[in-house]
């Protein structure tokens, strides 16, 4: 973000969603090409996109003022990816968990053994600032590599406020890092497990949170998430925390219906949530609401075949008239990737969703899931100079290479932030 670019990149084979909100239903499909495309950047924004042959005098301009010059040879071009959610931070890891749940153990029996998320919470309590900063460093390097421009990140493995300041301290250092590939936007998530020293007192853990730590992190995050889910925060538990933090100028995400059925996607949709997620368990009269509402649906491909799950119903949600979004929940418990390869794969393969619906749902979409689809998730003039460049013209490798990497170049902000050989 410090460092913004001034590029013109010509002969490209421009794909991309358009407009400033979620792209909803069959709306999600429709992508505009261009197909010998020119695009300028200046001082990091989109200034100009259209035909290059049209674009003569705009270049020349251009190119007088010393902007980078970049031919595409034909190449799609992509707005930036957006990973809309992840729990990039956090220490520890949990492999063993991942090996007990191959013989047969569920995320929530380790869970309620005071494993799962608590013993992530654990580790990152003794994980200094710095640490936490550089481990996260190392994600965000390889996401970048595979096309992610911009990523969401949440707190949540604190579970008291020390900690989950530390967290928030940590993505914001990150986030104002000089060159930092990837813009990074943050959302609190102190209800994300009941933490060991309030066991059997989720009341007054929300009371904490509700008198504590949101007012506390307001001039920090604008965004507040929970674990909605049975045995973690109950609807009436999730309905308390969420309208406290509305009532305080909170954007609302919720992870909902991930593990049984229990009225999460209902519950987002009542509350004007930005997005729900997860939602494998999502019932129709949730799927409804949410496409009444317009909440937009954050799946999560990549946790569902980790887990074993059935995935979310996609198709349900865009043949409801719903906005879909995809990202990878990067997480060291339920889904240890950050594959936005694997992820489209899946999404295709499994999702029934289209190439053209998984590219929205990871553009525009993504954006709107976390408040930013006026800035970024297009290539349309005025929002932010973010693309990824395939390495042909055809839009269809993007399925096609199951979990391999078919980006060549990563542009951020106007500037070339990663290049695969
Ligand atoms: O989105 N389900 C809750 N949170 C994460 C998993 C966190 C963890 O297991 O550490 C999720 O799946
Ligand atoms: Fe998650």
């Amino acid at each position: 973000m410090k460092t913004m670019g001034n590029l013109i990149i010509d002969h490209a084979t421009v794909v991309t969603p358009c407009g400033h909100s979620a792209c909803k239903g069959v709306a999600m499909a429709d992508l505009t090409t261009i197909k010998d495309g020119c695009v300028i950047v200046r001082d990091g924004m989109i200034e100009h996109v259209g035909p290059s042959v049209d674009a003569q005098e705009q270049k020349s301009e251009a190119r007088s003022h010393g902007f980078t010059y970049m031919d595409a040879g034909g190449c799609a071009l992509l707005p930036g990816f957006v990973d809309s959610h992840t729990h990039l931070i956090f220490g520890g890891f949990r492999p063993d968990e991942f090996e007990w749940r191959l013989k047969g153990d569920t995320y929530m029996s380790i869970m309620e053994r005071g494993g799962g998320i608590q013993s992530t919470v654990n580790a990152t309590r003794a994980t200094s600032e710095d640490e936490l900063v550089n481990r996260a460093q190392w994600f965000l390097d390889r996401m970048s590599a595979m096309g992610v421009t911009t990523v969401e990140a949440k707190s949540g493995y604190g579970l008291n406020t020390e900690t989950e300041e530390k967290m928030l301290r940590a993505i914001r250092r990150l986030a104002d890092k000089e060159r930092q590939p990837i813009r990074i936007v943050s959302t609190f998530l102190g209800a994300h497990a009941v933490p060991k020293e309030y066991a059997g007192h989720t009341d007054e853990y929300v009371d904490l949170i509700i008198n504590e730590m949101l007012p506390r992190f307001k001039g920090m995050t604008d965004c507040c998430d929970i674990f909605c889910e049975k045995n973690v925060f109950e609807i009436e538990e999730s309905r308390r925390l969420l309208k406290a933090a509305k009532e305080m100028g909170y954007k609302l995400k919720l992870h909902a219906d991930e593990i049984v059925q229990l009225g999460g996607a209902e519950l987002a949709a009542e509350l004007g949530a930005l997005s729900a997620d997860h939602l494998l368990h999502v019932s129709d009269a949730g799927v409804e609401a949410m496409a009444e509402a317009g909440v937009v649906a954050t799946l999560l491909p990549l946790t569902a075949f980790t887990l074993k799950e059935p995935y979310a119903p996609a198709r349900k949600f865009i043949d409801a008239g719903g906005a879909v979004a995809l990202a990878t929940d990067l997480n060291p418990g339920s889904c240890f990737s950050g594959s936005i390869p694997l992820s489209i794969a899946l999404a295709c393969i499994y999702m029934n969703m289209s190439v053209e619906e998984t590219i929205t749902a990871l553009t525009l979409n993504g954006a709107a899931a976390i408040g930013k689809a006026d800035e970024i998730g297009s290539i349309e003039k005025g929002k932010r100079g973010d693309f990824v460049m395939l390495n042909t013209d055809n839009i269809n490798i993007l399925p096609y290479y199951v979990g391999m990497n078919c980006v060549k170049t990563t542009i951020f902000g106007g500037r070339v932030v990663c290049e695969n050989p």
